[in-house]
């Protein structure tokens, strides 16, 4: 039942404080600032590796992931999308764990790829929302996302939902491998619980960003660019808009452009920049001098010091509230969520069950 809300992917969009909030929970022990004694396929503590496969969103969140590891916990990961994983051979080290993510735990491409590892003895952890799933079964161990049924073929709240379940694995790790102590542990945790009243008041955003949808449905070609875990962001809200509004999009890192997609730069295509204020923000305002000296629109996602620091002429800015470092991508999904929900809604495309997209795919 949608209730009030006009598609399924809106209703899931304005679920996600509430479903985040459960997720975290579930791992998290927000009185002591620790995470969960919650039971893992293996020990955070000594893989030496974490192998990730997932497609689509579910592997973008993966990607956000893989920084959340090697940043916090100090832990490699690799990343695949599973359609490659599943035949490329990769030698794996048996001290490895896999890790694999999945809203609907059907998907074929990451089913395979978990079966792969299992061939070669690797232990098995999933992400997943549907815990009856098959992928959920060949686990050695599940860790559940507690965003409940998700019926738009654009995946919102699962998404948000994977990367609440990621950063509290992140946490996990980095205090069984010592990256952190207990007041550092407390600090994440602390900052982590934070997350859905920040992405409650972004969620306020909404009536901004639909005036901008309006421009934005307007152009036949977008770019989104980001640095650091704004990167799998950038490809995130790519995906997004060309998923339901049909708009040719392509998500790069920032410090790409330089390489390649500068020269499409004109007035015809926005480019959309993911930016907090954070260690590499000067980085990406450069990027974003070398768009405006090609006579590139910009659209900049960003929070009150990056708007203020930024000095670049905007065709529209969006402020989101001041995060912690570890939880700016869970709010700033919203964001680009919206931005593409409501694109989508302007051209009158079916939101909730695109073209040629199916929710589930059984099949590679
Ligand atoms: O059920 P899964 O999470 O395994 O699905 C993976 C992708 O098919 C899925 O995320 C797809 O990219 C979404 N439609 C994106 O919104």
């Amino acid at each position: 039942d949608k209730g009030n809300y006009r598609h399924f992917m809106e209703k899931e969009i304005y679920e996600q404080p509430e479903v985040v909030s459960h997720t975290l929970a579930h791992y998290l022990d927000f009185a002591n600032g620790v995470a969960k004694d919650f039971e893992t396929p293996f020990d955070f503590g000594k893989i030496d590796r974490l192998a990730i496969s997932a497609c689509g969103t579910a592997y973008l969140a993966g990607l956000v992931g893989k920084y959340w590891f090697e940043r916090h916990a100090r832990l490699p990961v690799d990343i695949d999308i599973a359609s490659e994983f599943r035949y490329r051979e990769m030698p794996l080290s048996k001290q490895s764990g896999a890790l694999f993510i999945s809203q609907s735990g059907e998907t074929a491409d990451t089913l395979a790829s978990l079966r792969y590892c299992r061939q070669e003895g690797l232990p098995i952890g999933a992400i997943v929302n549907v815990r009856e799933s098959t992928i959920a079964r060949e686990s050695d161990g599940i860790f559940p996302t507690l965003a409940g049924p998700e019926i738009g073929v654009a995946s919102t709240k699962a998404f948000t939902c994977q990367l609440s379940v990621l950063a509290s694995l992140a946490v996990k790790a980095a205090a069984a491998r010592g990256e952190v102590d207990a007041e550092g542990e407390k600090l994440l945790v602390r900052q982590l619980s934070e997350a859905p009243k920040l992405a409650n008041q972004t969620l306020k955003l909404a009536g901004q960003i639909e005036k901008l949808a309006r421009d934005l449905s307007h152009y036949k070609h977008v770019l989104y660019l980001g640095r650091d875990t704004n990167y799998p962001l950038a490809m995130e809200g790519a995906l997004k808009l060309k998923e339901i509004s049909y708009i040719h999009a392509e998500g790069y890192a920032a410090g790409e452009l330089k390489h390649g997609p500068i020269a499409l730069i004109d007035e015809q295509m926005p480019v959309i920049v993911i930016a907090p204020h954070d260690r590499i923000f000067e980085k990406t305002v450069s990027n974003m001098q070398e768009v405006a000296a090609r006579g590139g629109k910009i659209i900049l996602i960003t929070d009150a010091k990056g708007a203020k620091h930024s000095t670049i002429d905007t065709l529209d800015t969006i402020i989101v509230p001041d995060v912690p470092e570890i939880i700016s991508p869970i709010v700033y999904s919203l964001p680009i969520q919206m931005l593409a929900y409501y694109t989508a809604v302007f051209m009158g495309t079916d939101v909730d069950q695109p073209r040629n997209l199916a929710k589930s795919v059984t099949v590679e």
